[in-house]
């Protein structure tokens, strides 16, 4: 169970993420929603300890995971693997050897810089690139794959380190939808028959919609809303994205508009 205890995480004067508190049972898939600047990614990054807490607690199986240091905390990092909007792959380096980089935590800086895996451990990564199918990729650099094959080996990487949880920071927000569904459907499927957590920030409703089993809306570094896509509805949206959002909604889709933030906009219509 990853509990969230009245997190709080300041910057300056502000809290950009202001005594959150909720708790994931189980292997869940979690949407987390919310308006540019609500505190989405900095609460991701707390879990994964990139970013540290002002107060509060956090603890995965009653493990307090904000006491952790040095080694303890790179082994839970290696445990909560994290997958960014931007791939964040080394670009002139092959698939397989990115893969194969999701064991950083795992090797001496000796090995990772001459590249010393073992042959179990290059099966291992062509293993997980087949079951993502895009094992044809792997010899290839990573910077001439299309961004959704980049984002499956990204996916890779982190199935590397063998997660309990998979934190995705708007893994599809740099994506077309045809690639977007593909991401989200590779995501889905892991936790589905791997039983690992996900937990994402996802930049449009019709996705939480349609991959999470629960949503958590983020406003003003507040939760304001945790409960199913069901409960999910208009009125809880217009509450979590302010008031004076608009909201298009037909049967496959949902967009919403914020006021005078075009970057906002655009990212919810894409
Ligand atoms: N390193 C930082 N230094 C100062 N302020 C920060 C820093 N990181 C985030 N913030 C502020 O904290 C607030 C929450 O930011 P955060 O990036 O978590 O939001 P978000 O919900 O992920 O937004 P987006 O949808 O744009 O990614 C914002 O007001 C942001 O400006
Ligand atoms: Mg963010």
């Amino acid at each position: 169970m990853l509990k969230i205890e009245n997190v709080t995480r300041m910057f300056g004067p502000k809290a950009a993420v202001d005594r959150a508190s909720f708790e994931i049972t189980g292997s869940a898939f979690v949407g987390i929603i919310g308006r540019s600047g609500a505190g989405k990614s900095t609460l991701l990054r707390m879990m994964n300890r990139l970013t540290d807490a002002s107060s509060g607690e956090i603890s995965f199986a009653g493990r307090n995971i904000l006491a952790l240091n040095g080694a303890e905390k790179r082994a839970w990092q290696g445990q909560c693997a994290m997958i960014f909007q931007q791939f964040n792959l080394v670009p002139r380096m092959d698939v397989a050897s990115n893969v194969l980089h999701g064991l950083l935590n795992q090797r001496s800086t000796f090995a990772t810089m001459f590249n010393l895996w073992s042959d179990a451990d290059i099966t291992r990564a062509l293993e997980i690139l087949d079951r993502l199918g895009i094992i044809e990729q792997a010899p290839k650099r990573a910077e001439a794959l299309s961004g959704g094959q980049q984002q499956r080996v990204a996916i890779a990487r982190a199935l590397m380190q063998d997660p309990k949880v998979i934190l995705a920071d708007e893994p599809i927000a740099s994506l077309d939808p045809m690639n977007a569904q593909v991401v989200m459907d590779t995501l889905r499927r892991i936790h589905d028959e791997d039983g690992r957590m996900v937990i994402a920030n996802l930049h449009t409703l019709d996705t939480a919609r349609r991959y999470c089993d629960r949503v958590i809306g983020m406003r003003d570094g507040r939760v304001v809303f945790d409960g199913t896509p069901d409960q999910l509805t208009t009125g809880v949206a217009r509450d979590i994205y302010g008031a004076d959002a608009s909201f298009n909604e037909s049967a496959t889709s949902t967009s919403i508009t914020g006021p005078a933030d075009t970057a906002y906009a655009e990212t919810m219509l894409a």
